[in-house]
């Protein structure tokens, strides 16, 4: 019998992380490389002291309730709203994240995806690849300009800030933002205005969404909000994919209710709700806001150091629900 932790990661990570933890206890890792299922977790969670887990893991009150001895859940993401955190509260389990290190490059791809949507770039590449292009052509794949446009913000935390800061840096943008909290101070120093939110929408010609899932944001974006926006607008969403609601989105596109919208997230991941692939003026990607090598590995490192802190009973450098120790 080996006296270390005993503990389940759902998903191999990068190197650096998976030795941190090997060196301090048992590991049992999904050999798979693809989620687990539903039924492989509950058999895995079996006996285990601390998790670290993705945020396509549904850890729910049957989970906890299978494994009363967990002491610990470390997230691999920012948002947790796949955690059920009142249960683990209720239990005295601590949740953790990974805020901060995923910042920039989150919103590097909110970027990417702002771009890509307004100047027609996926569409441009597959009509370049399908050697349709016969030579320059004045109304060749036209799209919208960013330069010196509206960007509306909706949820104004870490990463809303990192967007606002290139638009108004590199692209002379009038920046407008929605959010719980004010930020005022922020807001001054880069002259962002605020916005009620359905007057954001009605002026902004990109919307870009950076507020977590909860169920008050649930479907905040639907029917009545595609009709309030310009019909040049174009929507982005880097954050997740139930915020929106997807058949709303759809046809407000079929219908040019708006211009295009860029996703890195679905409602039902990794479902596409069925039409969202015939449109040419939606960019789709697999949520990769944070992918890149180097912020991957920055994520897994912090993860584990929660892990492992949890597992002595010491503070978790990021936790999400600290009434939980109370
Ligand atoms: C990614 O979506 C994250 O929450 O880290
Ligand atoms: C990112 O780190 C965020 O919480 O906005």
């Amino acid at each position: 019998m080996s006296d270390k932790f005993k503990v389940l990661v759902t998903r191999k990570l990068p190197p650096e992380a998976m030795e941190m933890i090997e060196k301090e206890c048992e590991l049992r890792v999904n050999p798979a490389d693809r989620a687990m299922t539903k039924g492989e977790l509950e058999k895995a969670i079996q006996g285990v002291e601390g998790l670290l887990c993705l945020l396509s893991d549904t850890i729910d009150e049957k989970l906890l309730q299978i494994n009363p001895d967990l002491k610990v859940i470390a997230n691999y993401a920012v948002g947790y709203d796949n955690i059920a955190l009142e249960a683990c509260t209720k239990r005295g389990i601590p949740v953790s994240n990974t805020p901060g290190v995923l910042t920039e490059t989150t919103a590097d791809l909110a970027w990417a995806l702002l771009m890509a949507t307004a100047r027609r770039v996926v569409e441009a590449d597959k009509f370049t690849r399908a050697g349709k292009y016969e030579g320059w052509g004045p109304m060749l794949l036209r799209g919208g300009d960013v330069y010196g446009k509206k960007l509306g913000i909706i949820g104004l935390g870490r990463i809303g800030k990192a967007v606002a800061r290139r638009a108004v840096g590199g692209f002379a943008m009038d920046v407008f933002y929605y959010s719980n909290s004010r930020e005022e101070e922020f807001a001054q120093e880069y002259g962002l205005k605020y916005l009620g939110f359905k007057e954001l929408l009605e002026t902004s010609d990109f919307v870009s969404l950076h507020l977590p899932l909860t169920s008050e944001t649930e479907k905040l974006l639907g029917e009545e909000e595609f009709k309030l926006m310009k019909d040049t607008a174009y929507l982005v969403n880097t954050s997740r994919g139930a915020i929106i609601d997807e058949r709303a989105l759809l046809q407000a596109i079929r219908e040019g209710e708006i211009a295009g919208a860029g996703l890195d997230v679905y409602e039902d991941e990794p479902k596409l709700t069925p039409g969202l692939v015939g449109e040419e003026n939606i960019v789709l990607l697999p949520h990769i806001g944070s992918a890149s090598i180097e912020t991957r590995t920055k994520m897994a490192t912090r993860a584990a150091k929660n892990l492992l802190a949890g597992l002595k009973g010491e503070e978790l450098p990021h936790i999400v629900n600290p009434e939980a120790l109370n």
